[in-house]
């Protein structure tokens, strides 16, 4: 007789994301724990201790990730479970949480029936995943997956000049380089949707297939300043007035392309910013976002002729800086079905499907065979304060993450490392 699956606890869960939605709480519901702040700090503590309670082996490396290992019969190579727990500025209880909070419940699980399992498993919550703090973000991940090297990782500094490594340190979580994970078997991450097909489809579960490929970039509009009264309309070198019809080119060209491309601005500033001086300088960041990776480039291509084009009609400077690009990746098909097998065995609807929003998993897939688990976000919602998923869709995620833990930490074999990029 098959041993029974064990199900997750979802109260003792609940407790765990209700401890983690009180540090660095703001109103409305919401969160604001950006990366390696005071906040970042105590739920990091309080992470660790949960890990100490359910006897892991805690450990954290020279980018500030935190490990859990679980000991395994054999020392075969871990599989790697979790996610980050920094969050946007005004963001949500679940992003990234639920996929550490999931994974430690999972543990929890599996010491309370005893369940042995043939490989170690690692729990992980990685640095600086949302970009919101230090700029590009999956630093941890992608500093882990050597993407990023460590020198540019600790450069990195916030908008208040605090450095990456500086934070790394006031914080207490500079780890050694030697504590950095190798040789994963497998990397699983379970995480809310964030968009509204899960939800709007009635499906549970997403056994997501891989993550968009996006570009981000900073605009520098440049001007010329001047006093808002005397100096003459026609004169004028208004760097915002120009900046505005920048961004609606851009809108106008992105359009064409149809609502599988995304472009946003999200970040601006105006320099003097004064309510009675010409604005001389506006910077602001684009973000794209496409599943084909041509089609993104081919618009990048087609938008930055025309508004160079429109920057010289507007008699402003314009440079076009990119920060930051991550191709589309592709998670490894025998995972993908694994969880889809793991989801319809529990008795889940699920759905296989790409991810819009980038995930520690991206860089992940570079070193090891990876793929993930969506719960549905109501409304869509997500990086707002209204971020909710219900606690029968993260029982059952969370369901689907152990059953899945347990198939892939009990594998005599690797699974053979498919390039995902
Ligand atoms: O930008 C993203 O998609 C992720 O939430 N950091
Ligand atoms: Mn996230
Ligand atoms: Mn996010």
């Amino acid at each position: 007789m098959a041993q029974q699956q064990p199900a997750i606890n979802l109260k003792r869960l609940i407790k765990m994301i209700e401890m983690s939605s009180s540090i660095g709480a703001i109103p409305n519901n919401g969160l604001c724990r950006l990366a390696l702040s005071e906040e970042d700090k105590q739920i990091r503590e309080i992470f660790t201790n949960w890990m100490n309670e359910a006897n892991l082996e805690v450990r954290f490396d020279d980018f500030g990730n935190i490990y859990g290992r679980r000991k395994g019969r054999s020392d075969l190579s871990p599989v790697l479970v979790g996610s980050h727990l920094d969050t946007q500025p005004n963001g949500g209880r679940f992003d990234g949480v639920l996929g550490v909070l999931t994974a430690m419940e999972a543990i929890f699980t599996l010491n309370d029936h005893g369940v042995e399992t043939k490989r170690p498993i690692e729990l992980v919550n990685f640095t600086n995943e949302e970009g919101a703090r230090f700029e590009p973000p999956l630093l941890g991940s992608g500093g882990l997956a050597g993407v990023f090297d460590k020198d540019f990782v600790y450069s990195r500094q916030d908008r208040n000049g605090k450095s990456f490594e500086k934070e790394l340190v006031r914080t207490g979580f500079l780890g050694e380089l030697e504590n950095r994970i190798e040789d994963i078997h497998s990397f699983i991450e379970l995480h809310i949707e964030q968009g509204p097909i899960l939800e709007s489809e009635r499906v549970s579960i997403g056994a997501v297939e891989g993550i968009k490929g996006m570009t981000w970039f900073e605009l520098i509009v440049t001007g010329e300043g001047g006093h808002a009264g005397p100096t003459p309309m026609p004169l004028r070198k208004d760097a915002l007035l120009a900046a505005t019809k920048i961004i609606t080119k851009i809108e106008e060209k992105g359009n064409v392309y149809g609502p599988d491309l995304s472009f946003t601005v999200g970040r601006m500033a105006l320099k003097p910013n004064v309510i009675n001086c010409i604005p001389e300088e506006v910077t602001f960041s684009l973000d794209v976002r496409h599943i084909d990776d041509a089609v993104r480039e081919r618009f990048i291509a087609e938008i930055k002729d025309e508004l160079q084009t429109l920057a010289t009609e507007q008699n402003v400077q314009l440079a076009i800086n990119k920060l930051w690009e991550v191709k589309t990746t592709h998670f490894h098909p025998q995972m993908i079905d694994q969880i889809a097998n793991s989801a319809m065995k529990l008795g889940y609807s699920v759905k296989r499907m790409y991810s819009g929003a980038g995930h520690d998993a991206k860089y992940i897939s570079q070193i090891a065979p990876t793929a993930m688990i969506f719960v549905p976000s109501v409304g869509g919602k997500s990086h707002v304060e209204s971020e909710l998923t219900l606690d029968k869709n993260i029982e059952q995620g969370a369901n689907v993450l152990l059953d899945s833990l347990l198939q892939l930490a009990n594998m005599d074999t690797a699974l053979s490392h498919l390039k995902t990029t």
